[in-house]
């Protein structure tokens, strides 16, 4: 039997997210620093940990789980813990199973996605040049990603394009991304930078409210506010020319956390009650106390209890500091 969480606000938590791994095999610029400390692996949560924790969310309420890292195909053994995860598709306590992934390991992993019950997963990627794309994500390379796509596709995914939207990077091309997307079937998104963790760029520099992105766009296509939602921040709208649906995930221009429905817990069990706030619990030691889920459920409930209001993200260059400290590859997103 499933309960509910609601938070002090009213909101209903039925989303959350679980960081595998802080690892990743990229570096995009506005992620990461250059030399990035890696968490020893003997602190991670074992996947029967990660599994149990998932479980126990699940009873608490949870419709929808996406997997983030780092880069969550990075984790080894990671399609355990999807195989474990996906019993709770087949039984009905769980609506959707997805992932939030760079994409260069979607080649060796897609079919087994798909037939574990992944129906869609979100690919970020910034830009379509090889040399851009290796240098924003400081030595990926784009081929593997896109064979990455071809992968998904045929495995039958349904493929979400994320790409955060930089001044003087990428704002030309993202037309030219839009066609791209919708020519394949994929929805796109694009996403303001937020200030998250020391990065070796100002972030000021980098940062473009898609406001202006919108104006540029609505010079070439014709965009048309929908309802449309996937339970996340997006805001879509339809491109006539196009067909295909673009998001805007706006945290610095307009804020969307009073519909907000989820927490997030990274891979050593910190539960962040929200993206923009340094508050956490330590699900852990709750885990590790007991090998009953009574102390689990009450350290849920009580740290439900404190989710904040919202985030307050600010990016200025007379502070200059990031908003939090943790970069985004903690709780991937
Ligand atoms: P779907 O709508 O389910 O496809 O996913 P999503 O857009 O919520 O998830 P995804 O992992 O693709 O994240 C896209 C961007 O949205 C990332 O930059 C996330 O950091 C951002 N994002 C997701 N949830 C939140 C949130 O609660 N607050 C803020 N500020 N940003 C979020
Ligand atoms: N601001 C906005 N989006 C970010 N991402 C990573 N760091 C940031 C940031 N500081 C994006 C990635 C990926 C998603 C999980 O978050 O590009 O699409
Ligand atoms: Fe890795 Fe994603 Fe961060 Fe890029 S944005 S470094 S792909 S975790």
């Amino acid at each position: 039997t499933q309960s509910t969480m609601i938070d002090p606000f009213g909101r209903t938590i039925d989303y959350l997210r679980v960081s595998v791994t802080d690892r990743c095999d990229f570096r995009c610029v506005y992620c990461m620093a250059e030399d990035m400390t890696f968490l020893p692996k003997r602190d991670l949560l074992s996947l029967e940990e990660l599994d149990r924790l998932c479980t126990v969310f699940i009873e608490k309420g949870v419709r929808r789980l996406r997997l983030t890292g780092g880069e969550p195909l990075v984790r080894k053994n990671i399609m355990h813990l999807v195989r474990q995860i996906s019993r709770h598709l087949k039984s009905g306590a769980l609506d959707e199973l997805t992932l939030t992934s760079n994409g260069s390991q979607l080649e060796r992993f897609a079919g087994e996605l798909a037939d574990c019950g992944v129906k869609r997963i979100n690919v970020s990627i910034d830009t379509l040049d090889p040399d851009k794309f290796h240098a924003i994500t400081r030595w990926g390379r784009l081929e593997k990603v896109m064979r990455g796509i071809e992968a998904a596709e045929e495995a039958g995914l349904k493929i979400k394009l994320n790409t955060v939207a930089l001044k003087g990077f990428n704002e030309d091309e993202i037309p030219d991304m839009l066609r791209w997307a919708h020519g394949r079937g994929m929805d796109m998104t694009v996403i303001e930078t937020m200030p998250m963790g020391e990065i070796d760029a100002d972030r000021t520099d980098q940062y473009l409210p898609l406001s202006l992105l919108r104006a540029q766009l609505e010079r070439q296509f014709t965009l048309k506010d929908i309802p449309f939602k996937t339970g996340g921040p997006a805001r879509y709208v339809e491109v006539a020319e196009t067909g295909g649906k673009l998001g805007f995930i706006t945290p610095m221009t307009h804020n969307f956390c009073e519909s907000c429905n989820r927490v997030r817990i990274t891979c050593t069990g910190m539960l962040y009650m929200c993206l923009g706030q340094d508050d956490s619990a330590d699900l852990r030691a709750a885990l590790r106390a007991s090998e009953g889920n009574e102390l689990l459920a009450e350290a849920i409930n009580n740290a439900i209890a404190r989710k904040p209001k919202g985030h307050d993200f600010v990016i200025d260059r007379r502070t200059s500091r990031p908003s939090v400290s943790r970069h985004m590859s903690v709780t991937g997103g």
